[in-house]
């Protein structure tokens, strides 16, 4: 089967890593890399780190508005999809890169897998909302990651050629954790974040919380960025904040002085899980990111008032803040009951890509 694999953004390099090693062992995956994030970090960091195959095509779209991002995607992807003739397209998660690849492939008639098919927060205003909805819409195949996405599917009409998978960010995080745990202890870490950030001044040994920002709703209004900057400064450890490019251009414009918060450059993925796992909570509003906080059981503050994920809340491993300075500062000193609490296996047992090669190949049978 000639399977053509759509990529663009952060989180999709990550989820790719296993699937395409697992598929390209019997059959031919060609690799689409719409250039929706190039800077280093935020890019070919996952490819040598995760050793994902180099991509055939480099269509470099670049930053832009959502109409001009997807649109220019949507051109190139299509002159590749007409010249390669693929038997289907695998699109992962929720981006622009993502309904780019689904619509070129579905306007061709040519089948569409979506990965992370059925994820929803209901919040219509996101523009990963509406990207999902449309792709599992025209979508051949709904590879989900979870029991809750197969229902939320279902509730909209969505039952047939539906299959849960398991989530493959948990394939990732059982492959890489103990690599990762090894390679960053005992102030490894301290040390390369030294040499890669101007200023970061951290013991070892000392507490951390780790977080992430850069959800639309969160970067777009920058009363909302202070006030997450102020609850994090007042915080009683140091916060460490790798930070999107979006949300590092909008904290310079607001030169606000940062004491406790460690602002630095976005980090591979072998660092983020060692943060991730020794951090005494994470705040953030990545999708992923709350999910990983889950998986390896660090407690989570999610800044936003929905998550896809909700199975991460049960228990209190993860709680949803509104945008408040003091809202923040009380979910982060709740009291963490959640450790009382094993977790169930909502997200499969760490074998999503090889039930997404197996249903794609049993599909196409
Ligand atoms: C995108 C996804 C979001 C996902 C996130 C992962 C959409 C609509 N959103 O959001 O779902 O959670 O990726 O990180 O697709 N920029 C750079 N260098 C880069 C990449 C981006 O400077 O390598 C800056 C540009 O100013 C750009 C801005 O970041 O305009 C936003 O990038 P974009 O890819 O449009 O959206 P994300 O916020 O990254
Ligand atoms: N991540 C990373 N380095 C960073 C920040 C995040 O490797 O500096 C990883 C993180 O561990 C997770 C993924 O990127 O695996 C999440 O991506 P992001 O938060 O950008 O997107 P989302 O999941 O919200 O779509």
């Amino acid at each position: 089967m000639k399977l053509l694999t759509i990529v663009g953004a952060r989180p999709q390099f990550i989820k790719a890593a296993p699937f395409s090693e697992k598929f390209r062992k019997v059959n031919e995956e060609i690799l689409i890399h719409t250039g929706q994030h190039y800077d280093k970090n935020m890019s070919n960091i996952f490819f040598e780190e995760l050793n994902i195959p180099k991509p055939d095509y480099q269509l470099s779209i670049g930053s832009g508005s959502h109409g001009t991002q997807t649109g220019a995607m949507l051109t190139e992807i299509e002159k590749v999809i007409l010249k390669e003739n693929p038997d289907g397209i695998l699109v992962y998660g929720d981006t622009n890169s993502t309904l780019a690849g689904a619509l070129a492939a579905s306007k061709l008639h040519i089948p569409v897998f979506h990965v992370e098919a059925g994820l929803r927060s209901y919040n219509k205003l996101m523009p990963e909302e509406q990207n999902r909805v449309l792709t599992d819409h025209i979508s051949t195949l709904l590879l989900c990651p979870t029991k809750t996405a197969v229902e939320n599917l279902k509730s909209e009409g969505l039952v047939e050629n539906v299959i849960n998978t398991g989530d493959i960010m948990y394939d990732v995080v059982l492959r890489n954790i103990d690599f990762a745990e090894t390679k960053y202890n005992s102030g490894a870490f301290i040390s390369e974040l030294i040499s890669e950030n101007l200023v970061f001044d951290l013991e070892v040994g000392e507490k951390f919380y780790l977080s992430t920002i850069h959800r639309a709703e969160n970067t777009d209004a920058p009363n909302k960025i202070i006030e997450i900057l102020q609850a994090l400064e007042s915080l009683d450890y140091k916060v460490i904040l790798p930070i999107h490019p979006r949300t590092r251009k909008i904290i310079n414009e607001l030169s606000m002085e940062l004491k406790n918060v460690l602002l630095i450059n976005p980090v591979g993925y072998l660092m983020m899980l060692y943060l991730t796992k020794n951090a005494e909570m994470v705040i953030t509003d990545s999708g992923g990111l709350q999910k990983e906080a889950y998986f390896l059981e660090t407690p989570c503050t999610t800044l936003r008032d929905q998550t896809e994920w909700i199975e991460t809340l049960e228990n209190g491993w993860n709680v949803l803040s509104s945008i408040n300075q003091n809202e923040i500062i009380k979910h982060v000193k709740r009291d963490l009951n959640c450790y009382k609490h094993p977790q169930p296996k909502h997200f499969g047992d760490g074998n999503a890509a090889e039930n997404i090669a197996n249903a794609i190949l049993e599909w196409r049978a």
